[in-house]
């Protein structure tokens, strides 16, 4: 027994082995997750100290934004190829994601006016309408827009990934392609649709998730249809939460990056996702 462990009372064999401490590099950790990188990536451009919050809860919204669409193309690919469980996994776990995101709202929830001014000039133009990882993120959904690439044309790589996005069928087109597929009425109008248009509903589409919900309510499709209702809900609350963590911060000043701001906001907040799989509710 060491002197150590006969002061201290402890049995040396219950002693749990300490982590490793030397490495003859960097550690295997940043290695790995590059937090060095991650956490010199901030840099605030006032004296306020309430600017880092802010600059970080939008780089955490980036983050889960990248997740998110990662999650909804692996669930779109796995849809083309019927795939359903991978799909299901995917959307199940942005779901959780979604939460993450959403939740990450709190610490700039609850701005006044004065705190969010103490900084708003350092944003110059930026807005977070600029943000090419949330546009793509509203691609999947079936909200496309080409004039959503212009901000993009001075970065070819970022230009490039969302022209991409723009042209790939939607999370929601790869969705009613299976319906059909299962022998769902989804009409050539809506299957062969350019694919860089937004979605617009459809009562074909209606009257097929209709369908789907007055059947056997185990069923796969009514599993898939529940899966991306919960999405749905989630992306409006992140809209929600968004409009009303601005109109507490700056009432209906307009935006910087040159909306009308809150009254355009809620324009957007009052789209619905998947606009179908809600319409058809009334129908069940
Ligand atoms: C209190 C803080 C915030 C305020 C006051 C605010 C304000 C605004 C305003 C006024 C717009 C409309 C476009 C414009 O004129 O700028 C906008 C758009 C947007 N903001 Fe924020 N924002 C805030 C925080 C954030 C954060 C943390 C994110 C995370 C990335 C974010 C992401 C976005 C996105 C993605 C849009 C475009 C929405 C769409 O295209 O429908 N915002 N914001």
């Amino acid at each position: 027994m060491s002197s150590e462990h006969a002061v201290s009372g402890h049995e040396p064999d219950s002693d749990p082995e300490t982590p490793h401490l030397d490495f003859a590099g960097t550690t295997p950790y940043e290695d790995y997750v590059q937090a060095d990188v991650l956490t010199h990536l901030q840099h605030p451009r006032s004296d306020d100290p309430g600017e880092l919050v802010f600059l970080v809860t939008t780089q955490v919204m980036e983050l889960w934004f990248t997740v998110i669409v990662h999650e909804w193309e692996t669930a779109a690919r796995a849809l083309r190829g019927d795939d359903l469980p991978v799909a299901m996994a995917a959307l199940q776990r942005s779901a959780w994601e979604l939460q993450s995101l959403n939740a990450s709202w709190q610490p700039i929830a609850h701005l006044t006016p004065g705190q969010f001014n103490a900084y708003r000039a350092a944003l110059g133009e930026g807005s977070g309408f600029q943000s090419a990882m949330y546009r793509r993120l509203e691609f999947l959904l079936g909200e496309k827009s080409a004039s959503m690439l212009v901000p993009h044309r001075g970065a070819p790589r970022v230009h490039d990934e969302l022209a991409k996005a723009l042209t790939e069928p939607s999370l929601y087109d790869e969705v009613l392609h299976l319906l059909a597929r299962r022998g769902h009425p989804i009409p050539d109008e809506v299957l062969r649709r350019d694919p860089a248009a937004r979605h617009v509903s459809h009562p074909a589409v209606e009257a097929a998730w209709t369908a789907v919900y007055a059947g056997d309510p185990e069923s796969e499709l009514v599993r898939l249809g529940e899966a991306l209702t919960e999405v749905a809900e989630l992306v409006w609350r992140w809209r929600n939460d968004h409009l009303v963590a601005t109109r507490r911060a700056m009432g209906s000043k307009v935006g910087t990056g040159g909306s009308a701001g809150v009254a355009w906001l809620e324009k957007r907040a009052q789209k619905n996702v998947f606009p179908e799989l809600w319409s058809a509710r009334s129908h069940v």
